[in-house]
């Protein structure tokens, strides 16, 4: 058994083998997105309710997708249009989703450890979709499924992740599972955007764009954001583009075959310049894709799915 837990709440807590077995299985469900029916029967009669409270694109599709593609039934929750604008708890709120008879919760919410309270409360499993500037695990994965369809074998690979490291679930995802596969990670960013501990989780910090692009295998470009900040961490966004954006003149730094990659929502000319964002370096889109393959992935093991009776399904 791949997965010997009932919930995924972050990487902190996994093990590298856990890690390398959900991205091989994720590989077998990537196989069937260039079928012309992009779905398997596996998961018909489980329900799985998605619960965003925080605005979402990416994830909240292709936790959508994932599910569909497995046959699974379908709940999406508006936190807009329920009861908990009448004042009812997230906790109240889950346990009558529950009582529903579902088998699965995805959640995305602005507060870290939101994910962690609800699995300890429900029975069903939960998935953290983002629980504030904690962890999104799901996002770390696809990251690294990325990285390791480009680079094989990640142990000794640098990494260098840029940009509001202290406000970044993406970057603590990232960096607690780079870090277990044997990858050394550098941060950069703005000394006001790095966390004063951070060096504790393992890695290089530099505060200079130049030096911590060198001889970088990987540039992860967080997004700035601007609405976790209660007050502005940079003077302005040209500043911060000056000094901390990738743009082409930073592109002539790497090494030939280094590769490009952001999570998204980008803010294009801050984080990143809309040249390199659509240049032949990066690989944005090809994580989005891999995104629907890793929570396939996830939602599959956290039902107890086994990987060896999967080869029929995605051969
Ligand atoms: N990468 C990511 O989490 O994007 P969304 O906020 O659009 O889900």
């Amino acid at each position: 058994m791949i997965l010997k837990r009932k919930d995924l709440l972050g990487l902190e807590e996994l093990a590298a083998e856990e890690i390398l077995g959900i991205l091989d299985v994720a590989e077998q469900f990537r196989n069937i997105f260039d079928r012309p029916v992009r779905k398997v029967p596996i998961m018909r009669g489980r329900t799985v309710v998605n619960l965003f409270f925080e605005p979402s694109t990416r994830t909240r599709i292709s936790f959508e997708l994932a599910e569909k593609r497995l046959s699974a039934d379908i709940v999406n929750f508006s936190a807009s249009t329920s009861s908990l604008k009448k004042g009812e708890t997230l906790r109240d709120t889950a346990e009558n989703i529950e009582a529903m008879k579902v088998d699965m919760i995805i959640m995305r919410h602005g507060s870290p450890g939101s994910a962690a309270y609800l699995a300890r409360v429900l029975k069903s499993s939960v998935i953290n979709a983002g629980d504030g500037a904690h962890e999104h695990p799901t996002q770390g994965l696809l990251d690294m499924m990325t990285m390791r369809q480009r680079l094989g074998n990640l142990a000794g690979r640098n990494v260098t992740i840029i940009g509001d490291i202290a406000h970044s679930r993406v970057a603590r995802s990232n960096i607690w599972g780079l870090t277990k596969l044997g990858a050394q990670v550098t941060v950069c960013g703005p000394p006001t955007m790095m966390p004063p501990d951070v060096r504790r989780l393992g890695v290089r910090v530099e505060y200079d764009l130049r030096r911590a692009v060198d001889g970088a295998d990987v540039l992860n470009i967080l997004r700035v954001q601007l609405e976790r900040q209660a007050r502005s961490v940079f003077p302005s966004n040209r500043e911060y583009h000056r000094m901390f954006g990738v743009t082409e003149e930073v592109v002539r730094l790497l090494k030939p075959e280094c590769f490009i990659m952001h999570p998204g929502p980008m803010n294009r000319d801050v984080e990143i310049s809309s040249e390199v964002a659509d240049g032949p370096r990066q690989v944005i889109l090809e994580q989005v894709t891999n995104g629907v393959a890793v929570r396939m992935a996830i939602i599959y093991l956290l039902s107890g799915g086994d990987p060896g009776s999967l080869r029929g399904e995605t051969d």
